[in-house]
């Protein structure tokens, strides 16, 4: 099941057979690549990504844990990202037995050095299922497996980098009216206006309480994500735009036209496990042809 991937990573492919695939990095845990049927990419990996541990892959959907961004004194975003998940060998039973089936357990534990940045046992349990009309599915179940009764906190994140053609071409719903938390400005708290977003410059916000279906338009490739959440709160939306590109040196100057990060995410209210407990955060995506959209 797993084969080499770039610069001899462990990987897993997903296939289903009506074409469409996915690629699981043992690196990060991370998803790296999302095929429809048609076998486009749908989601966006940098062409200067660099696939070398202890570096963070830029693209795909990385996994926020135990920390999103620098909301917390750990290392931004995390270490799960840059930590080689294994194939996990007791993964929960499926919820379907369709023989279509195509799905990777994977489960990362804390090391001795995580224990010593984030002094919490707990067992990271992620799913990655591909559907048979191509829709890519990820469950996370996080356990508390302390002994000492004592319980743990942690912010969570899929930052999911969908391919667009053009960014500025590119209508997200779903999130109007909320109210949300602007990195750009301290993490001042606004309330959006009633449209669609667009975009023209850079964005990195942070929207509250979103509904458990976001769209993203990409009017160019007459395509609509749909994405669906569960568990996950909040919403993420970022855009680094031209300037900050430039300064990353994994991203290319022109990547972030062909990007948009939407992260179904657990940020303004940690969350919180008792020893014994579980958390399940799920992110389901799909794509429809635009005409069929319609977000009343
Ligand atoms: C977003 C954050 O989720 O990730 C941004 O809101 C951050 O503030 C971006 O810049 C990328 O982070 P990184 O660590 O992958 O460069």
């Amino acid at each position: 099941q797993v084969v080499k991937g770039i610069n001899g990573l462990d990987k897993v492919v997903l296939r289903q057979i009506r074409g469409s695939s996915a690629e699981v990095y043992l690196y990060g845990g991370q998803v790296t690549s999302w095929k429809n049927d048609r076998g486009e990419q749908l989601l966006f990996v940098s062409n200067k990504a660099i696939f070398k541990p202890p570096k963070e892959i830029r693209g795909g959907i990385p996994i926020c844990f135990p920390q999103f961004s620098d909301f917390g004194s750990l290392e931004k975003h995390g270490f799960a990202r840059n930590r080689m998940w294994s194939i996990d060998t007791n993964p929960p039973p499926p919820t379907t037995n369709s023989p279509s089936r195509a799905a990777i357990d994977l489960i990362l534990k804390p090391s001795k050095e995580d224990l010593k940045i984030f002094p919490h046992s707990f067992e990271f349990r992620l799913r990655v299922t591909l559907g048979l009309e191509g829709e890519l599915m990820l469950t996370s179940r996080i356990r508390n497996a302390n002994s000492d009764q004592k319980p743990f906190k942690f912010t969570f994140a899929y930052h999911t980098y969908f391919s667009v053609s053009d960014i500025s071409e590119v209508r997200v719903e779903g999130l109007e009216t909320l109210d949300y938390l602007d990195n750009m400005k301290k993490r001042e708290r606004f309330t959006e206006q009633g449209d669609a977003l667009t975009f023209e410059s850079e964005v990195d916000k942070v929207y509250l309480s979103s509904p458990t279906e976001i769209a993203v338009m990409d009017h160019e490739r007459k395509r609509t994500f749909l994405i669906r959440k569960n568990g996950l709160p909040d919403a993420v939306v970022w855009n680094p735009w031209d300037k900050k590109s430039k300064a990353m040196a994994d991203l290319g100057d022109n990547g972030y036209k062909h990007m948009i990060c939407i992260e179904a995410a657990a940020v303004e209210k940690p969350i919180f496990l008792k020893p014994g407990e579980e958390w399940i955060g799920r992110q389901e995506l799909s794509t429809v042809p635009a005409s069929y959209y319609c977000s009343e």
